[in-house]
């Protein structure tokens, strides 16, 4: 079992001594490890049973840090760095050297991100190294919101868990590149919405993978996704249909007098999309952890984090 606590002190001498950490974020828990040190970048991997070709987002607290890991940051980087962070968004910047390989899988770029979390913050603050740290779950399932969520699948393997409460956004950060033309591109949609993004730098592409590719595995087909199947459609429909099975109801907003009260989730009764992101990885382990044979959910509006939802239900649903 981890020790589950809020002592920076030790979080920072475990990761100076090389070690591993889990840290809350305001997207989702992280497990975290010196991003220069190749043992520590080992160590995650194979905590996580991850493998080696899908490469680690480095985490900062400040952008005179971020210059001195990358060669160049693009002017519109430069402006999304000024309007987002600390938050949600991961930018795609061109490496120095002295990164480790092992960190960004070969690519010549590092993923940076500066999150947005008191105790985080004041952790990076006390090391003079950046933190590699993907989402604090075994590989392919759904991404940690809470300490407790670490400690149900990673207790064991870690030594300490820095508790941060429950994560306020509740969906990975926003990963945006550029192409050699500067031109941005985002590669996953998160917590940092598409719109908030084009306010600041105008149109962008996207470049959502959904099937297998290698150079970008956190969009893998089948991600973030629990152990029973998830069917995604018309909820009424699915109730109907299913009727003679033993299911799980993961809503919107709306309720069902005729289920058990127990094997539905609303995410947000008052139907607000940011709730709704915050509160999807836990139902999702809820009813994971319930005694039904599958889970329905639906498609939520394409709007705001709403897209950022659909894009995560679709991926746990994909098999
Ligand atoms: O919100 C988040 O981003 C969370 C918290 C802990 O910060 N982290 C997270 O990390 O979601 P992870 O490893 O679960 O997903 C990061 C994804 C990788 O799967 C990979 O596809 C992409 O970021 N990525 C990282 N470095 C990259 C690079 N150099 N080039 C392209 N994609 C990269
Ligand atoms: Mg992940």
């Amino acid at each position: 079992m981890a020790v589950i606590g809020t002592d920076i002190d030790a979080a920072a001498e475990l990761l100076k001594a090389g070690k591993l950490v889990a840290i809350p974020t305001e997207t989702v828990y992280g497990l975290a490890g010196n991003a220069l040190n190749d043992h520590a970048i080992l160590d995650i991997f194979k905590v996580k049973k991850r493998p080696k070709f899908d490469p680690l987002i480095a985490h900062t607290d400040s952008l005179e840090k971020v210059q001195s890991y990358v060669t160049h940051i693009p002017d519109k980087a430069m402006k999304l760095a000024d309007a987002f962070w600390p938050g949600p968004l991961t930018i795609l910047l061109n490496k120095k050297d002295h990164i480790p390989d092992l960190l960004t899988s070969g690519l010549p770029n590092v993923a940076v991100r500066m999150p947005k979390h008191e105790l985080t913050q004041e952790l990076l603050q006390r090391l003079d190294f950046p933190l590699a740290a993907p989402s604090a779950n075994p590989f392919g399932y759904v991404s940690p919101t809470t300490a407790q969520h670490v400690e149900d699948q990673l207790g064991t393997k870690i030594p300490y868990i820095l508790d941060g409460g429950q994560c306020s956004i509740g969906i990975e950060s926003t990963i945006i590149g550029f192409d050699e033309n500067e031109k941005p591109i985002i590669y996953r949609l998160g917590g940092k919405k598409i719109d908030d993004i084009e306010n600041i730098v105008g149109r962008v592409k996207l470049k959502i993978i959904h099937s297998s590719d290698p150079m970008a595995p956190g969009m893998l087909k089948t991600h973030y996704a629990p152990s029973k199947r998830l069917i995604i459609g018309h909820l009424d429909m699915l109730i109907k249909r299913f009727q003679n099975r033993n299911f799980g109801v993961i809503s919107y907003h709306q309720k069902f007098d005729d289920l058990p009260s127990d094997k539905q989730i609303a995410l947000s009764p008052g139907k607000d999309l940011n709730e709704a992101a915050r509160n999807l990885f836990g139902a999702l382990r809820l009813m994971d952890q319930k005694n039904i044979d599958m889970i329905i959910t639906e498609r939520f509006p394409d709007e705001g984090l709403g897209q950022a939802i659909n894009d995560r239900l679709k991926r746990a649903a994909s098999r």
